[in-house]
């Protein structure tokens, strides 16, 4: 059974109810993604070469580090704003840090530096987020984001769960998501260093793997 978040600090207030339970957290995920729900973290677990480091931004209650990760890297660091989800990471082992990435802090250096279904929280000015996460990785950045999401579903009830469901708390909400073409926008500065993309099982999500060293040799290439 998955311990209860509660037992951390309390959410911040305006924390949606979505991310105050893990266990909730987890339902609302399955019905969005449905029977892709268990492809969407092994999509995103495949990219990870074994026994590297790895820092993962906004992991949540940390579904991947505990179905796929806790075995297989080095270091896993998970860091993420809500103080229950850290305190559950590091409950299941796992080094984790409270951390507001709209802040100014550097982020921890780490071989692989993962985001999924997240990178819409710092919308407009994602590309901001990316640069960091550039900076901080030694192999890999891997981005994982929906681009058909559950605000964007025909059902009306799980539309509203998706516009109202995601608010870390504190910060201002967080209505606009991308959509495809949204996110091949974001990217294609990095088409240089793009290793793959690709859609998970049933289109949900978009996978970008990126190779922080090439994005940091064609940026010297551009250079006059
Ligand atoms: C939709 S959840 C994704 C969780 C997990 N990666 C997954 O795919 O299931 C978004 C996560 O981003 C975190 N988050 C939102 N804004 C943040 C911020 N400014 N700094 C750090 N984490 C943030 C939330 O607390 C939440 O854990």
């Amino acid at each position: 059974m998955a311990p209860a978040l509660d037992r951390g600090r309390p959410a911040p207030a305006g924390t949606s109810l979505v991310y105050r339970s893990a266990r909730g957290y987890e339902l609302v995920m399955r019905i969005l993604y449905g029977r892709h729900y268990g492809a969407r973290l092994r999509a995103v677990a495949d990219q990870v070469p074994p026994g590297r480091s790895v820092l993962e931004l906004c992991p949540g209650p940390g579904a991947l580090y505990e179905r796929h990760l806790h075995d297989r890297v080095s270091v896993y660091t998970g860091a993420d704003v809500n103080p229950g989800f850290v305190a559950r990471l590091r409950r299941l082992g796992a080094e984790a840090i409270e951390l507001d990435l709209t802040g100014p802090e550097p982020l921890p250096v780490a071989d692989v530096v993962i985001m999924q279904a997240s990178l819409y929280h710092f919308l407009p000015g994602a590309e901001i987020v990316l640069e960091r996460m550039l900076a901080a990785a030694r192999e890999r950045v891997i981005i994982a984001e929906p681009i058909r999401n559950l605000s964007s579903s025909r059902v009306p009830s799980l539309a509203a769960l998706g516009r109202r469901g995601t608010d870390p708390g504190g910060a201002a909400g967080h209505e606009q998501r991308f959509d495809e073409a949204a996110l091949d926008r974001l990217m294609a500065p990095y088409a240089a260093a793009t290793v793959t993309a690709f859609t998970i099982p049933g289109g949900r999500e978009k996978v970008f793997v990126l190779d922080p060293r090439r994005a940091r040799r064609s940026r010297t290439a551009d250079d006059p």
